[in-house]
């Protein structure tokens, strides 16, 4: 009798998976419909008869964003909104462009792991460990090095360079979702209590109300 339950305890511990990121896809591809009602975990896949090249296409990466707004930056996603056959391939990329002193503010991806490549400029990367030590760890990069964004941590940004700069991300997810952290925390919709964030950020709940207000 004891075996059965001993085998049954092994299986239960030895089977249980984590996904560190999307899941293994069970077919070649599954092109997103993206005008489909039925809702899955992801998007559910077109007839793959009527699947064509440009579902496994995008253009435009080589044209610099306009960074004219007040972070002086501006990401280009090219995920599975873009490209519907990145439909459950657990990939995707970003460009980056920065104006001078531009910067991408504090945000995490939810679902992936970040990894950066300089193609202008001099960036600074930076992400902070999760607590107890909310260490942070930063690098100045040049034209051709590489920094990674480990999944689900705060990270951000800045052009500390004289001129543009531009960098080109790989994520490990089709949609790796954005937390940006002053909107989410600051511009909520509706907003989060002021009083919880003014016992959370130790300060008044006029300054609070202030920064609410700027979102
Ligand atoms: C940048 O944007 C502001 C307002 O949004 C505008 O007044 C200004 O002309 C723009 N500058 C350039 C160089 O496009």
């Amino acid at each position: 009798m004891a075996a059965p339950l001993f085998f049954l305890t092994f299986l239960a511990i030895t089977c249980s998976v984590a996904w560190a990121s999307d899941p293994t896809p069970l077919q070649d591809f599954c092109v997103a419909d993206l005008n489909s009602p039925v809702k899955v975990n992801g998007l559910v896949c077109k007839d793959p008869k009527h699947v064509e090249p440009k579902d496994f296409f995008g253009s435009g990466l080589s044209v610099a964003a306009d960074v004219n707004n007040s972070a002086g930056s501006q990401a280009t996603p090219v995920g599975v909104a873009q490209i519907p056959g990145l439909n459950t391939l657990g990939i995707s990329l970003v460009r980056f462009d920065f104006a001078p002193h531009g910067i991408i503010a504090p945000h995490t991806h939810p679902r992936a792991t970040e990894i950066l490549t300089v193609l202008e400029g001099t960036v600074l990367a930076g992400f902070v460990t999760s607590i107890p030590d909310n260490r942070l760890i930063t690098k100045t990069l040049n034209k051709g090095d590489v920094f990674v964004f480990p999944v689900g941590l705060i990270h951000f940004l800045q052009n500390v360079g004289k001129g543009h700069a531009v960098g080109l991300a790989a994520l490990n997810s089709q949609n790796p979702g954005v937390i940006p952290i002053a909107n989410s925390v600051f511009g909520s919709h509706p907003d989060i209590p002021t009083d919880i964030l003014a016992k959370a950020f130790q300060t008044d709940a006029a300054i609070i109300a202030n920064i609410q207000a700027k979102f």
